[in-house]
């Protein structure tokens, strides 16, 4: 065909981008890699080796080394031998390391976006526009942070040795996403990239070796699954990032339960893209092509459900069909590809078993003509319609090019069915109403929310999850939260090792009217007294033995009942933050009326001296938490985009808060105060040791206009009551501060909803510290964060 014809018909030739120096490298490198270990390039332990090919030929690129326990245990010991020294840098030396190495990835980027595309199967234009340009700003970026680092977080130090496990679909991206934030926080690294496409992670080895990295510092390991079970099981790992499948986020939450590992997830996801009829349809379907079929739909956050108005859902489908018509499938080298190839074939015959699935469940299939390539892994993107939102292509991930297309009526229907999933990773919202979009996106329980426009990221705005989309955020100042930790936490001895106050001899004489032996108190649920579904109650002594009163046995009944109280007054969380100070200097006031009775009952547990500071610091800290509660605010960020997004700190929801036992009062206060003062409601487990406490409690509470539910107290056997809180499905987040079982049973229990977790990791916390007890890492606890891009200018 001449120009002048391809011109008339205005088709695409082809216009491959050229290969030669991606494969020059890996035949540098003879085409066979060990890992790279203490700076240095090292064959396996075992010997044993896999391929890495194509997927859009089939043919082989690479053999690089299975990770053996023996090979992770030789990464984790170079980076734990580098860390002191890497810490020891100024953080200004630090800062110009990940400034070199955002230089270098700038440098090779088009090297690097070639063999991210020869190894994924994504069509170069992303790789090349969006995947690397992506990588040099998150460098960039937090190259800043770590220059910036003690003023910005004083106080704060980091987890030391990390352990990474990224998944395939982003491979060099997420391994930004995944170092620069730990380096920046002096942390050192060991990573494992996915199976499918471990080679630009490789390159980035290159690459830290052309910066002169220090050895150990970033260790690369590559395998398979097993390599990075290895890398969650090994004992001297002090953090875990993971991006992956919640059922594997799941797997690694119960494997680190017995350990102190922080951890982080990022995990599925199934967002909507809602459409409503004022939309620019033209702008939402363009919106949509970059939704689900940028790389292939293999995007955590790929908008895999459309949702859209009922009155223009003929009109749209004939729009997005018109469009799918257009899109050109092809070798992913080619600059002119919209639909590269899928990265493997268990992934393929995954999309293609859900799609089957799909329409066994009633739902059409449309698929349009286009050319699909005659070799090579390619899936044509596919429309599903007449989809129940029940059925498994509308609640499952499918991980490929699949939309599955629902309706709705109203705008509260759109919420609804956008929130009718377990996850909660992204959603768009298509309207022209900034009134409507801003009300939708605030309903919407998801970590990012794309108003008119779609799959925006930024090194300074977090992403991450609600729900069972994982915890913890990646990018922004949230983001390094993960790779901190406060400097007397990280060296508080264990719960037992330093006596507790309870266990000390009571000072003498006790001065106090004594507190009178039938003093019988009762659970608080809804805003009520109620009393134990049992039917039995507990004996509660003073330190001497003295019978002080009976506390209800609570049961797992009762446990719900409060869930479902706490549930029902979540309307807190919309209440004012103004309004929400207000009750809490109210609550402040009347504890301090009632500050003599209290302690003195308080004492013949606790002692006296105890007892008085329990009270005072307990008023003091309800006041800080209502100082906080209308300053503990969001962000505007201004990502390099015609864009800002509003970085929201939303409630987490229902919080289940298992009180540590040695300070009835204040430990009680310094927990429920952080988490109601941001908008969550509570259930929580008094100390055993001093359970009466509840009764003082929801005296001041019901006098302190706290809407009933807000606060639930259940007395009770910890253990038991704490299992069932654990497991709730209903409870979106447990802190446990009892002791070092307690904290591994509950992050093992929690395991079912992926519930966030907090606890004291079984150390001692000074309650009566300021520093130690309260502040920003327990509001930074109780709130996710939630981006709204919002679009402006024309
Ligand atoms: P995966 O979760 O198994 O793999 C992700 C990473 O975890 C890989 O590096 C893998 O080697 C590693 N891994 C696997 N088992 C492990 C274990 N027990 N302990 C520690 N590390 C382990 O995901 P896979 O099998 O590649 O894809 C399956 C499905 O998962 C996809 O169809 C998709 O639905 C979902 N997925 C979601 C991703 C996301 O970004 N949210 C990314 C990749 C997959």
């Amino acid at each position: 065909m001449s120009i002048v014809e391809k011109f008339m018909t205005m088709e695409y030739g082809p216009a491959p981008e050229d290969p030669r120096e991606a494969l020059a490298w890996l035949d540098r490198h003879g085409r066979r890699f060990g890992h790279f270990i203490n700076g240095a390039w090292q064959a396996p332990a075992a010997g044993t080796y896999f391929d890495t090919a194509d997927p859009s030929t089939g043919e082989k690129l690479a053999t690089v080394a299975q990770g053996s326990i023996a090979d992770i245990d030789a990464a984790v010991k170079a980076a734990r031998a580098a860390l002191p020294a890497w810490q020891a840098l100024t953080p200004h030396a630090r800062a110009r390391y990940l400034y070199a190495l955002a230089r270098q990835v700038q440098k090779h980027s088009r090297w690097l976006a070639v063999l991210e595309t020869l190894d994924n199967g994504k069509p170069i234009r992303e790789s090349r526009d969006v995947d690397i340009p992506l990588v040099a700003r998150h460098f960039y970026h937090h190259a800043g942070w770590a220059q910036l680092l003690q003023q910005e977080f004083p106080g704060y130090t980091a987890c030391g040795v990390v352990g990474q496990i990224i998944p395939w679909n982003f491979p060099l991206l997420m391994l930004a996403w995944k170092i620069a934030p730990a380096l920046a926080t002096g942390n050192t690294v060991v990573l494992k990239p996915a199976e499918f496409t471990p080679l630009t992670a490789l390159a980035f080895a290159h690459i830290c070796q052309e910066t002169g990295l220090p050895a150990g510092i970033v260790n690369i390991v590559t395998g398979d699954g097993s390599t990075g079970e290895a890398l969650v099981k090994h004992p001297d790992v002090d953090k875990i990032a993971f991006t992956g499948s919640t059922e594997v986020g799941r797997a690694i939450r119960k494997a680190t339960a017995q350990s102190h590992k922080k951890l982080s997830l990022e995990l599925g996801g199934k967002s909507p893209f809602i459409i409503f009829e004022d939309a620019d349809l033209d702008s939402a379907v363009e919106g949509l092509v970059d939704g689900i079929w940028f790389n292939q739909g293999q995007v955590c956050c790929a908008g895999s459900r459309l949702l859209m108005q009922e009155s223009i859902a003929d009109k749209l489908i004939g729009k997005i069909q018109d469009r799918m018509n257009t899109l050109r499938m092809g070798p992913p080298l080619d600059k002119a590809i919209d639909i590269g190839a899928i990265v493997a074939r268990v992934q393929l015959e995954r999309i293609q078993r859900l799609v089957d699935q799909g329409v066994a469940e009633g739902a059409t299939c449309w698929q349009p003509s286009i050319p699909v390539p005659s070799r090579g892994l390619y899936f044509l993107p596919t429309l599903l319609s007449n989809v129940h939102p029940s059925s498994a292509v509308a609640q499952q991930e499918i991980f490929g090019p699949v939309l599955a297309a629902m309706t709705f009526r109203t705008p509260r229907e759109a919420v609804e069915l956008a929130n009718n999933t377990v996850y909660g990773l992204a959603a768009c919202v298509w309207s022209e109403s900034i009134n409507v979009s801003l009300h939708v996106a605030a309903q919407l329980k998801a970590g990012v929310v794309w108003v008119n426009c779609t799959n925006l990221f930024d090194a300074a705005c977090g992403f991450g999850g609600y729900r069972e989309s994982g915890y913890g955020r990646e990018g922004g100042s949230e983001g390094l939260l993960e790779y901190l930790e406060p400097a007397w936490f990280k060296q508080a001895p264990p719960v037992h090792a330093t006596p507790l106050a309870m266990d000390q001899p009571l000072e003498q004489p006790v001065d106090f009217a004594a507190p009178p032996i039938d003093r019988t108190v009762k659970l608080y649920i809804g805003g009520k007294q109620a009393r134990p579904d049992s039917g039995y109650s507990l004996e509660v002594h003073g330190a001497d033995g003295r019978l002080l009163g009976e506390a209800p046995l609570g049961n797992r009944k009762d446990i719900r009942n409060a869930v479902e109280a706490a549930r029902k007054a979540e309307a807190w969380g919309k209440a004012t933050a103004h309004n929400r100070a207000q009750v809490l200097y109210y609550v402040a006031e009347n504890l301090s009326q009632r500050r003599e009775e209290i302690a003195g009952r308080l004492s013949a547990v606790v002692g006296k001296k105890q007892a008085q500071a329990e009270v005072s610091l307990g008023i003091e800290r309800i006041f800080s938490y209502a100082a906080w509660a209308d300053k503990y605010d969001g962000a505007v960020h201004n990502p390099p985009f015609r864009n800002v997004a509003l970085a929201m700190k939303e409630p987490i929801g229902t919080v289940g808060i298992v009180c540590p036992a040695d300070a009835p009062l204040l430990g009680f206060l310094s927990l429920v105060m952080p988490a109601i003062s941001t908008g969550n409601t509570a259930v929580a487990i008094p100390s055993e040791k001093y359970p009466l406490i509840t009764g003082d409690l929801y005296q001041i509470f019901e006098t302190s206009d706290l809407p009933g539910g807000v606060v639930n107290i259940v007395t009770g056997r910890t253990s038991e009551l704490m299992k069932t809180l654990a497991e709730h499905d209903d409870v979106d987040a447990i802190w446990c501060f009892t002791d070092v079982a307690g904290a591994a049973a509950v992050k093992t229990l929690s395991v079912g909803n992926l519930k966030q977790v907090f606890t004291n990791e079984g150390r001692a916390i000074d309650w009566f510290d300021v520093r130690q007890g309260e502040g920003r890492w327990y509001l930074d606890h109780s709130v996710q964060v939630k981006n709204i891009w919002v679009p402006y200018g024309e």
